[in-house]
């Protein structure tokens, strides 16, 4: 397995882990938010992933839905940003306040 950061996320009583890589330009989550439904939203250019399983909620809102950007200001954008990835989300289980993570 390759090295990555693990990024463990408390959010009410529950808990994740997830790489931590954006898996739009893998750049770091640590300042994401995360909505109370769950989804976990890059402040970068604010794509959403479901926490529980990774699926994409949303990729990139401000490209158009072929991945292409009509703005210019964000047109170089769209050619890194047409592989669209889902979240890598680890199973995570918490016994006697420990956080246990499966990497594999
Ligand atoms: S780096 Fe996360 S949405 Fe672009």
């Amino acid at each position: 397995m390759e090295a990555f950061d693990l990024l463990v996320i408390r959010t009410g009583e529950s808990v994740f882990a997830i790489n931590n890589a954006c898996p739009h330009l893998h750049l770091p989550l640590t300042n994401a938010d995360v909505t109370e439904e769950g989804v976990l939203v890059c402040n970068m250019h604010l794509s959403c992933f479901d926490l529980l399983t990774g699926d994409i909620k949303a990729w990139c809102p401000g490209l158009d839905p072929d991945g292409t950007a009509k703005n210019p200001q964000i047109k170089a954008l769209g050619n890194i940003s047409k592989n669209r990835t889902p979240l890598n989300v680890f199973p995570v289980r918490v016994n006697e306040g420990r956080i246990w993570v499966a990497l594999e």
